[in-house]
């Protein structure tokens, strides 16, 4: 074995994986192997090629960038629009044609919670984990609409076992057992400033999630999109876990995706700041694209139109509604995906066999991102929402200024309050108030079912 792997690997310069070869024992052998022989080396080392030669693409796209097709916040409070678009999304909710996928290969990490995000409790009230809410989300609307939204979960492997007995533990927050499927997307090696890959220990390969667009593959490779196309899906509605306000197929939002015949439609905030980071929604030589906020340089981010307001202001919440066809042709073509490089700090085993912890950037990533499908929709458009009702992701630990869990469980308190009060009720000031969504998914129900005049004035927990 170890010399077949040493043709292969001398190819493209990377023996050194079999440096500790001697020394290990025979599994250990076999797993490192195993992984080796299932990485593309071309595609790696055409990769680090072009990371070398990539020049200033993302200023040269970011001159000529102009604001994408966009529903407004204008056109959903414009009753005849509203309701229209309104109507077209419950059908298509009641024919049983939507699925959602939620991406939730993400660690807790950078919260300093040592599981998968969507176990992170984050109910104000309730404590209830991420994934909760978002499951329970999902059952409210099949209920709502009497029909069943399969959901499709994608793991990462570092998050998949934990993530499948959570879940299953608790019986997947009541969705039927058949109708949730749990995916595992793929991983790449990462490399160093001379291209070589790293290693972990002396018998593994330091390798990564491939990026949300690592989706695409996994969706096909695992038969959830055969499973998808077998109910009738036409739509899949996409969210990422840390986000506990995403309105999970919303009906308006549905409606306008389908009204404007888009096979991927964006979901968007309106930038309170140039430099937030948000990535954001574009039109380049007539096609809609993201540019990622790290990619975004801040003179194009900070231009302004007359009135003061910014031009490039439509930040993605990485919510989109792909059409089922569309991820199904564009799983037909491996490059439909570019592949982007972030430099991070990777702890490695060097030639003497020490770990090292780098305190600099040592090592180069490689990831796919699953808007860059946007460029090749048909009639992209994006929507507008209200970060109040739909945006406040997790994603920091105090004290940082923003995206904190305390910033996420005030935001599900806050909008909660706002549909109590819109239903005449009264939220004494300070009160946590949480409505789980199997009670209310929406204002309308809670105003259906909320009484004018009630008073809150103790932490709540509607369900
Ligand atoms: C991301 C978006 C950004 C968007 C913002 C909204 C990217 C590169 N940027 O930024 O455009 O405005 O969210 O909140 O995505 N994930 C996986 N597998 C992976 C990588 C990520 O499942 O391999 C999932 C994570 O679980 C997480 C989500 O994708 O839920 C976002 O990843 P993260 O790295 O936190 O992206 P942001 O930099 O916050």
């Amino acid at each position: 074995m170890k010399s077949q792997l040493e043709e292969k690997l001398n190819q493209y310069g990377q023996a050194h994986l079999l440096r500790f070869w001697d020394e290990l024992n025979e599994a250990e052998q076999a797993s490192l192997g195993k992984q080796i022989e299932a990485f593309d080396f071309e595609l790696i080392q055409t990769l680090f090629t072009n990371q070398q030669s990539g020049g200033n693409k993302w200023a040269e796209l970011a001159a000529k960038a102009e604001v994408p097709p966009a529903i407004t916040l204008q056109d959903f409070a414009n009753p005849q629009s509203y309701d229209e678009a309104y109507s077209l999304g419950k059908a298509a909710l009641e024919s049983g044609k939507l699925g959602m996928i939620l991406v939730a290969g993400g660690q807790g990490s950078r919260l300093g919670f040592n599981h998968p995000k969507g176990m992170f409790p984050i109910g104000p009230v309730s404590d209830c984990s991420l994934y909760q809410i978002h499951c329970e989300k999902i059952l409210a609307r099949s209920k709502q609409f009497g029909a069943t939204i399969p959901l499709y979960v994608m793991t990462s492997p570092p998050t998949h076992d934990e993530t499948t007995k959570f879940l299953s533990e608790n019986n997947f927050f009541g969705i039927p057992e058949s109708d949730v499927k749990i995916f595992c997307q793929g991983v790449m090696p990462a490399v160093d400033q001379s291209g070589k890959l790293l290693l972990e220990s002396k018998s593994k390969v330091f390798v990564s999630p491939d990026g949300h667009g690592g989706t695409l593959g996994a969706f096909v490779n695992s038969g959830c999109l055969d499973d998808a196309k077998s109910r009738g899906v036409e739509h899949i509605f996409y969210g990422q876990v840390d986000n506990p306000l995403i309105q999970i197929c919303d009906p308006a939002l549905i409606g306008y995706h389908l009204k404007s015949g888009s096979e991927m439609t964006s979901q968007v905030v309106r930038k309170n700041e140039p430099t937030q980071k948000v990535g954001n929604v574009v039109v380049v030589d007539d096609a809609v694209q993201i540019i990622e906020y790290s990619d975004l340089p801040e003179k194009y981010a900070s231009q302004t139109n007359e009135d003061g307001s910014l031009k490039l202001w439509a930040g993605s919440i990485a919510v989109h509604i792909f059409a089922t066809d569309f991820l199904e042709r564009s799983s037909q073509s491996s490059d439909a995906l570019p592949f982007h490089q972030a430099r991070k700090k990777v702890p490695f085993i060097n030639e003497l066999g020490a770990r090292l912890k780098p305190s600099q950037p040592n090592a180069i990533k490689f990831e796919r991102f699953i808007f860059d499908l946007l460029p090749s929709a048909k009639n992209a458009i994006v929507c507008e929402v209200d970060p109040a009702d739909g945006f406040c992701a997790v994603k920091n630990a105090p004290p940082a200024p923003s995206e904190t869990p305390q910033h996420v469980k005030d935001a599900i308190s806050a909008l909660h309050t706002r549909w109590l009060e819109a239903a005449g009720a009264t939220v004494e000031e300070g009160t946590p108030i949480e409505i789980n969504p199997l009670y209310a998914p929406d204002a309308a129900t809670v105003a259906a079912k909320t009484e004018s005049g009630t008073t809150f004035n103790q932490p709540t927990y509607l369900q």
